[in-house]
């Protein structure tokens, strides 16, 4: 595969993070997940990954990963021609995971991402790239006219880079638009938000989060009938999900529960069940 050079903007760049982390996942003998994909991409673009190299953060993409995988793959076992979209895409191979050969995926990011991305995906009946912000409400129609529902949105590692204001709004516009969907969305507490400069792995990059979240239920107030279905920290894992681990996981999620960090407590993968 010929090599890219990643041309990216600011947020746009925190995308070869997850990337690096589900590549590096991918060469160990005992992995949480498998991506040989994410390993052949990462090893095509020209940018320096070892910046990267050994940072625990790394370790955590890769369980937000696989929780979010479980996630869609429970949603569509019961919904096997429902719709996926993945909000801020970046160069997620969530459906080279998942996919069960009926469902509906788009995969949305901004423009320069979107150009990057296919180099790697291209559209195919069942799978579509939107290059759009998620704020930039004219996506859903795009995806409502092309897709019926039921509709899982996965908003991996991306809502927290908007400021307050731009999450209530997508949070609006996929409850005006896709009633009764479910949302699946990462929040990061104040804690993590103030000390963001010394995390291991923004530090190396100049995109910084935004939307400080201490309590994700506050998003079912926001639309009354709104869910809070399920909420983990990386320490409190589903048991069937913690259960299925490398045991030198479990080990280290055992000891990182002791320590009660506030960069892994104040971290939380939500699901939500929009009204
Ligand atoms: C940390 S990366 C996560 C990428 C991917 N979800 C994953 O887990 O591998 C954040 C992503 O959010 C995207 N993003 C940030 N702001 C966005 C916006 N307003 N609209 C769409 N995508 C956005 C970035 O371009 C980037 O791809």
């Amino acid at each position: 595969m010929a090599e890219r050079t990643a041309r990216l903007g600011t947020v746009q760049e925190t995308l070869l993070i997850p990337l690096y982390g589900r590549a590096v996942e991918n060469r160990q003998r005992d992995a949480a997940l498998r991506d040989p994909r994410a390993e052949e991409i990462a090893a095509s673009i020209d940018y320096d990954f070892t910046r990267f190299d050994n940072l625990p953060s790394l370790i955590g993409t890769v369980l937000r990963t696989s929780l979010f995988d479980r996630w869609v793959a429970d949603f569509l076992a019961t919904h096997p021609t429902g719709t996926v979209v993945e909000i801020g895409t970046g160069l997620n191979t969530r459906y080279e995971r998942v996919d069960n050969g009926q469902a509906h995926w788009f995969d949305l990011d901004l423009h320069d991402v979107i150009e990057l991305r296919r180099a790697f995906f291209e559209n195919i009946p069942r799978r579509t790239m939107i290059a759009a912000s998620v704020t930039d409400g004219t996506w859903t129609a795009a995806v409502a006219s092309q897709a019926g529902g039921p509709y899982f949105f996965a908003a991996e590692a991306v809502l927290p880079f908007l400021a307050d204001a731009d999450v209530r709004h997508v949070v609006d516009l996929l409850a005006d638009r896709f009633p009764g969907s479910l949302l699946a969305l990462d929040t990061a507490g104040p804690g993590i938000i103030d000390t963001q400069d010394q995390h291991d792995a923004l530090s190396k990059v100049d995109a910084r989060m935004r939307w400080a979240c201490a309590d994700p239920a506050e998003i079912t107030s926001w639309r009354p009938g709104a869910q809070l279905l399920a909420s983990h920290t990386l320490t409190s894992l589903p048991p069937k999900m913690h259960a299925e681990l490398p045991s030198p996981y479990q080990e280290m999620l055992a000891s990182l529960a002791t320590q009660q960090l506030v960069q892994v407590e104040e971290y939380r993968l939500n699901l939500v069940r929009l009204p």
